[in-house]
């Protein structure tokens, strides 16, 4: 399998593309071809992204600055994109909190449910329809190592992010022979703005710096994934280890150390 052919009018949907993963998986597509959708809430960002892709790659891109956490902003985007060609969504955009539950800010917390688990789910109930009756697409969705094991101190986002795990690898299973794909990409730590965004300084002194990935280097083995078929794709060597670390240590194990190691961030 390899990714649709874009045709004239059809577009690839890129969520959370204003920085990071999101803009490198734009960015990749518009190489390959694709027109775009690109969604976040910083059209500024957007605005200048889409520009320079127009001109890099001569593709058409829009712009939608929509607040994914929103319900209703996210009811409009659904009912519009349910109606176009498209060829990829990629089910991107999400932000992690750490800190005891207990402390936090409930409604913070609450939007991370909205944006990485709703949202992922809406608008991909929304695009398959179109995709399923034209036998063609693919959609991607940015998971986590963290969705692989508990995460105390990160509690919303690793159950978030087992939730998109486990959609994505339950609808690859799902869609096998309809000519529609769904592939999980599940990061381990990616150099973007994701740290900034959660409100933590100190990322680096947890995790050292040969075992970051790049956003191009995660956006690209993703695209390749997609394009491959493929059920999940974790880049990098640490994520690797990760994902058989979380996946097989005893759960009574890895808790306690998961909740020392989110301890240390700041
Ligand atoms: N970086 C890592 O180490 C890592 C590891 C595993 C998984 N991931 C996942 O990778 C994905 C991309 O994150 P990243 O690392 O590229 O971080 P990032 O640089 O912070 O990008 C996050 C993107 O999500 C968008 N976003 C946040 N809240 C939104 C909202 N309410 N509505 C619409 N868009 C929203 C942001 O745009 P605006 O602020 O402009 O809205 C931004 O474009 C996320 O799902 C993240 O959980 C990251």
């Amino acid at each position: 399998m390899s990714l649709p052919t874009p045709v004239t009018g059809s577009r690839a949907v890129v969520t959370g593309a204003s920085s990071g993963i999101g803009a490198a998986l734009a960015e990749g597509l518009a190489r390959r071809g694709h027109s775009l959708i690109l969604v976040a809430r910083r059209k500024d960002r957007l605005d200048a992204l889409a520009e320079r892709l127009r001109r890099a790659h001569g593709i058409e891109v829009e712009v939608r600055a929509v607040d994914l956490a929103d319900r209703e902003a996210r009811a409009t985007l659904c009912e519009e994109l349910s109606t176009r060609t498209l060829t990829v969504l990629c089910n991107n955009a999400g932000y992690a909190t750490y800190g005891d539950l207990a402390d936090a800010d409930a409604e913070r917390e609450r939007r991370q449910v909205e944006l990485n688990c709703v949202a992922v789910h809406d608008l991909t109930l929304a695009v398959l329809p179109g995709m399923l009756s034209r036998a063609s697409g693919a959609i991607l969705i940015t998971g986590s190592t963290a969705g692989n094991q508990p995460g105390p101190r990160n509690t919303t986002y690793a159950a978030t992010k087992a939730f998109a795990n486990t959609l994505a690898e339950s609808l690859h299973g799902e869609l096998t022979g309809t000519g529609v794909v769904c592939t999980l990409l599940a990061p381990g730590p990616v150099r973007t703005e994701y740290g900034e965004a959660a409100g933590v300084s100190n990322l680096d002194e947890l995790v050292p710096a040969p075992l970051w990935v790049s956003a191009e280097d995660a956006a690209e083995a993703a695209l390749n994934g997609l394009a491959a078929g493929r059920r999940r794709v974790v880049p990098g060597a640490f994520a690797k280890v990760q994902t058989v670390g979380g996946q097989y240590t005893p759960r009574g194990l890895v808790g306690p150390i998961m909740r020392m190691v989110y301890g240390r961030l700041r």
